[in-house]
């Protein structure tokens, strides 16, 4: 097996929620709980979960943009949550991110031109006519007419808004992406032809992914391996054809179950529908945080909490009852 390009390790955050006057914390919210994973060169990992199940907490601490409690993120085989700042920026280059929404992410005073170029003239000492024909580059890896180049982001479509974003995260020619739900905010035609720009930028420029979504149509499309998230924590890590195919958590059958993925093309699902209300992340459960919606659970499924072991080879899950 060839090295890992990230590697995460029991990553945990909580999140203070209330204190007393003392300022002393006296509930917190456990949005990221002993996660660990690994990413592979060139490989796309897809983690799929419940909105609010802490996917987007986890893209945060892995790029450093929040503070972890606890755990490590080693990208290139250096913990980067160690690192001093100036050595964070410069790791940061190879480690880029895209955002659900593009209109939030552009900053609507800039032209295309120079939102593209905003990296370039910070990162890379260029001349202005370096600067210029690297925008066009990049304009044409994600299949925009440089025409656009002029225009302000209220101006463009949502699609176009996303390649732009896209095109921006790839001015310096990362290593990594996190793409966290990049294509949930768009059109449904229009996400299935952003999901062919990532898988081309996997396939021709060797970039690893980790892929937010929670369509599993999208999942089914764009996923090398996938991570089922519950009230943060991985239940089950496998191949994308193992994960559907023969899904070994209980979580993951419901998940599969509650929507179906004949046509991938379907409209869009805003949010996964399983039965029973999902526990408050302030109050995750005793045991096995899944047990109080399993429709098999035995009574030490309250008692004993499951760790994420190996199944079959390369299939881990968490569950008791395997
Ligand atoms: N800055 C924050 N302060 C307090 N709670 C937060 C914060 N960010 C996220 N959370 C909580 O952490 C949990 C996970 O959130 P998030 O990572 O955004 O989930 P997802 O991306 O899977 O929808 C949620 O309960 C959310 O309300
Ligand atoms: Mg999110």
């Amino acid at each position: 097996m060839t090295k890992a390009l990230l590697e995460v390790k029991n990553l945990s955050k909580a999140f203070p929620v209330k204190k007393d006057i003392w300022g002393r914390t006296t509930l917190s919210l456990k949005a990221v709980n002993n996660i660990s994973l690994e990413i592979q060169p060139g490989e796309c990992l897809t983690i799929v979960g419940e909105s609010g199940c802490g996917k987007s907490t986890m893209a945060r601490l892995i790029l450093k943009l929040i503070e972890a409690d606890q755990g490590e993120v080693v990208f290139e085989g250096e913990d980067i949550l160690k690192l001093k700042p100036t050595e964070l920026r410069a790791k940061r280059q190879d480690m880029q991110m895209v955002f659900q929404n593009p209109f939030s992410s552009l900053d609507p005073r800039y032209k295309i031109a120079d939102t593209i170029a905003e990296p370039l003239k910070i990162h890379r000492k260029m001349s202005d006519q370096e600067i210029k024909q690297r925008v066009l580059e990049l304009v044409t890896l994600v299949e925009l007419d440089e025409t656009i180049l002029s225009k302000y982001p209220h101006q463009c479509s949502g699609g176009q808004n996303q390649r732009v974003s896209i095109a921006r995260a790839l001015a310096l020619n990362p290593k990594f992406i996190i793409a966290d739900e990049a294509v949930s905010a768009l059109d449904v035609s229009i996400q299935w032809k952003v999901l062919e720009l990532f898988k081309k930028l996997q396939k021709d420029l060797g970039i690893s992914f980790l892929f937010i979504a929670h369509n599993l149509g999208v999942v089914k499309y764009i996923a090398d391996r996938v991570a089922v998230m519950y009230l943060g924590e991985i239940v089950e890590l496998a191949s994308k054809e193992d994960l559907f195919s023969k899904p070994l958590h209980p979580y993951t059958k419901a998940l599969l179950n509650a929507a179906p993925i004949a046509d991938p093309k379907q409209r869009d699902r805003e949010r996964i529908l399983l039965h029973g209300e999902i526990p408050k992340p302030t109050d995750i459960p005793s045991g096995c945080p899944f047990h109080t919606r399993c429709p098999i659970a035995e009574a030490k499924c309250s008692e004993i909490k499951p760790e994420l072991e190996f199944h079959q080879e390369g299939h881990q899950a968490s569950c008791l009852l395997l």
